[in-house]
């Protein structure tokens, strides 16, 4: 078939990289254990790439209100909002969402992809102007797609390309909706958001901030990275997802601005899609609830963090700019990625694989993802497998 012919460089690679082994998309999870552990091929495998960063999805609090709302309410709405009405737990959700984050207006959607598409979408038109960060994720680039606005990128994380492109924008920077990340999913680099707000306040414009891989993460609250930076009241839209910190499905979007409402009305991805399942909604609100009640699931998740990548930089691996919850480690050369990756399955260890062209500056990663539930010993056990690596192959470029 002649619509198939796109395809054919794809499905080259694929056989060419398959010849070396499974590919992620073919690694079944037979049995998940624990938020940390899996049976991945019938091993035993502590889980190290699953944003699962303060470990809550067997948290029996989290499972209790899942149940009992699976019980009384069903397994699914059947139906998006506009067609079938607002439940009562959407609407608490909502209301909760924006009391977490202080902002008057919460809109929930049923992916954090649909959030922030959703949004980006709606919010700018044929008038507008998209000014992006360069390394944003495939949300926020399909959003621009779909706006009609006129889009440009600036320099990952530089405010001084950021405020020289607005300044080449005159009047219409005000017409410009700014979008950045807060920690950045792939390398696991933060926003110079203090900067960022600053420039965009001088010349008017609007900004979007993505705390997809923030939320539960940074600041006292857990509200992100914005709260981290103390520049909340700079942000106009957050938005985020409930499939990371809160271990469910989900996004949102939260503003100070009563025009949310309005945004409401215009956005495809909220309107023309069914609405999150009451079992999701229950769960999400439970989880929302431990991210205030339990901040030291937080100061473990960072000590985690800190001690894999001190772990990792120490055997000489080339590591993502900063210590986080995300732990890059850069490779070279694709083919040994995938090498790399199935000798750390071998281990008992599951990371993400990500190859060009998802990657940044097109170089392969091995990237793990820390959680609070990760005990240090099996931090330590992510650090021995690398080392290993290493030592018996030589298998990841990129190292001292
Ligand atoms: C920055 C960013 N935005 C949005 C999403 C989409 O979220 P979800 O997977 O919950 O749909 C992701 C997912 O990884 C992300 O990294």
């Amino acid at each position: 078939m002649k619509l198939f012919e796109k395809f054919e460089a794809l499905a080259a690679t694929r056989e060419h990289l398959l010849a070396m082994g499974p590919l992620p998309f073919g690694v079944v999870t037979e049995r998940i254990l624990s938020p940390t552990e899996g049976i991945v091929e019938g091993r035993r495998t502590i889980l190290a790439g699953t944003n699962n960063y303060l470990g809550l999805t067997f948290d029996p609090a989290c499972i209790e209100a899942g149940r009992q709302a699976l019980t009384d309410e069903g397994t699914g709405t059947t139906g998006s909002r506009m067609a079938n009405g607002t439940y009562a737990g959407h609407r608490a959700l909502e209301e909760e969402i924006a009391a977490f984050y202080d902002r008057r207006h919460a809109i929930v959607f049923t992916t954090g992809f649909a959030a922030s598409m959703g949004m980006v979408a709606a919010l700018a038109g044929p008038d507008d102007v998209l000014l992006i960060d360069a390394d944003s994720h495939a949300s926020i680039y399909d959003g621009c797609r779909l706006s009609g606005a006129e889009i440009i990128r600036f320099r990952h994380n530089n405010p001084e390309d950021l405020a020289k492109r607005l300044r080449r924008l005159g009047e219409r920077a005000a017409r410009t909706l700014v979008v950045s990340e807060g920690l950045f999913s792939m390398l696991g680099d933060q926003a110079p958001l203090e900067e960022i707000v600053a420039v965009k306040d001088e010349y008017g414009a609007a900004l979007l901030l993505d705390e997809a891989h923030s939320m539960g993460v940074f600041g006292e609250r857990g509200r992100g990275l914005a709260e981290a930076r103390g520049v909340e009241d700079g942000v106009d839209f957050v938005v985020g997802t409930f499939s990371k910190s809160l271990g469910s499905v989900g996004g949102f979007c939260v503003s100070k601005h009563p025009q949310l409402e309005i945004v409401r009305m215009a956005s495809r991805a909220y309107i023309f899609t069914a609405s999150p399942t009451p079992s999701i909604v229950a769960s999400t609100r439970a989880a929302l609830r431990l991210i205030r009640a339990r901040p030291e699931l937080r100061t473990r998740l960072w000590e985690n963090a800190r001690r894999l990548y001190a772990g990792l930089a120490e055997c000489g691996f080339e590591l993502g700019p900063e210590p986080g919850p995300v732990v890059a480690v850069f490779v070279d050369d694709p083919e040994r990625a995938i090498r790399s990756w199935h000798r750390l399955l071998d281990a008992g260890v599951y990371v993400n694989l990500v190859i060009p062209p998802a990657t940044p500056d097109n170089r392969a990663l091995l990237r793990c993802s820390i959680s609070a539930a990760h005990t240090p010993a099996q931090i330590d056990h992510i650090v021995e497998a690398f080392a290993n690596l290493d030592a018996a192959a030589g298998a990841v470029a990129g190292t001292a």
